[in-house]
């Protein structure tokens, strides 16, 4: 009996990643399931059953679903987040959880310098705006997007900052970037803030009250990354006292209703997560993932493991 290898995505990928995904598949000998769009979380939990390896996206592969998907092995979240995952519970019946870090990040940066754009020009509303080029960036969290976006920034002739206390300031430096010894100092002196933590425990809330009400007059706090890191009291509040601040986010807030009421057209949302829906991330976070599986099935490589 071939190994069942199923792509649970509530958010498809692009067909033609699909397809590749799929053959890839096929050609190594295992059994390829499709499920998009199930809309109802009853559904995946009911389609795992019996698969022996999970590719995601943001689906949420609770407890549940780990608990019962009795042949389960591994998770692959074709992505970078995977805080959709829950690794203890994974953990707990030997389930190894991957990411695919670095395969969309490049269409993750160029939405965050889209919606700095969007914002730029008051949401194309046909009055003057204001450029890019020769404003201060403020890179939050150098990972792989902060990375791509601080690449492509550069092209548009911005001054980039980056504040993150895990990537050694030799590796900013070396990019052009300008490390920075507090995000106080980020907020302070940035035009644009980009956002890319992940949302793990020590970064809930932490773009605070605090924060968002020490940043330079006129600026803009663009979100690509989860809306758990951002205080949507804190925002409400400070954008609400200063009518000079504006914030876009790829990832509907909770309060998104109040905000839209109160803050008008200073907030934009993506009407749909739309960082990584693009025809290369697709294919490049899918075909990685299914990789992944492939190299832990034929040879054990647990490389990208993220529940160890
Ligand atoms: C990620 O963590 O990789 C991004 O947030 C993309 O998420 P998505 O695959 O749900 O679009």
């Amino acid at each position: 009996m071939p190994k069942k290898v199923m792509v649970a995505t509530d958010k498809p990928f692009a067909a033609s990643a699909v397809v590749q995904i799929e053959k890839l598949c096929k050609d190594g000998g295992y059994e390829f399931i499709l499920l998009e769009k199930y809309g109802d979380q009853s559904k995946f939990v009911e389609a795992v059953k019996d698969v022996d390896a999970l590719i995601v996206r943001s689906d949420n592969v609770t407890k549940e679903v780990i608990e019962n998907a009795n042949n389960l092995k591994i998770v692959v979240r074709a992505g970078a987040g995977f805080d959709n995952l829950d690794c203890t519970a994974a953990s707990a019946k030997k389930v190894v959880c991957m990411n695919t870090p670095g395969q969309n990040s490049n269409a993750v940066a160029e939405l965050a310098i889209g919606m700095m754009i969007y914002m730029a020009r008051g949401q194309f509303n046909g009055k003057s705006g204001t450029e890019l080029k020769g404003k201060t960036l403020g890179i939050h969290a150098y990972g792989n997007v902060g990375v791509n976006v601080a690449r492509i920034a550069k092209g548009f002739e911005m001054k980039i900052l980056a504040f993150d206390p895990y990537v050694d300031k030799a590796v900013m430096e070396k990019d052009g970037v300008e490390a920075v010894d507090s995000v106080e100092e980020l907020y302070n002196v940035c035009d644009y803030i980009s956002l890319h933590l992940p949302s793990i425990p020590a970064t809930q809330k932490f773009v605070n009250k605090t924060l968002l009400s020490i940043m330079k007059k006129g600026a803009t706090v663009i979100n690509t990354a989860r809306k758990e890191v951002v205080c949507e009291d804190g925002l409400l509040f400070v954008l609400g006292a200063r009518t000079d601040l504006k914030y876009a986010s790829d990832i509907a807030p909770d309060k998104k209703d109040e905000m839209l009421e109160k803050l008008g057209d200073r907030v934009y949302f993506t009407p749909k997560k739309m960082g990584a829906q693009t025809a290369e991330a697709n294919l490049n976070a899918g075909v990685a993932a299914m990789k992944q599986i492939i190299d832990f099935f034929e040879k054990g490589d647990t490389k990208f493991q993220v529940n160890k």
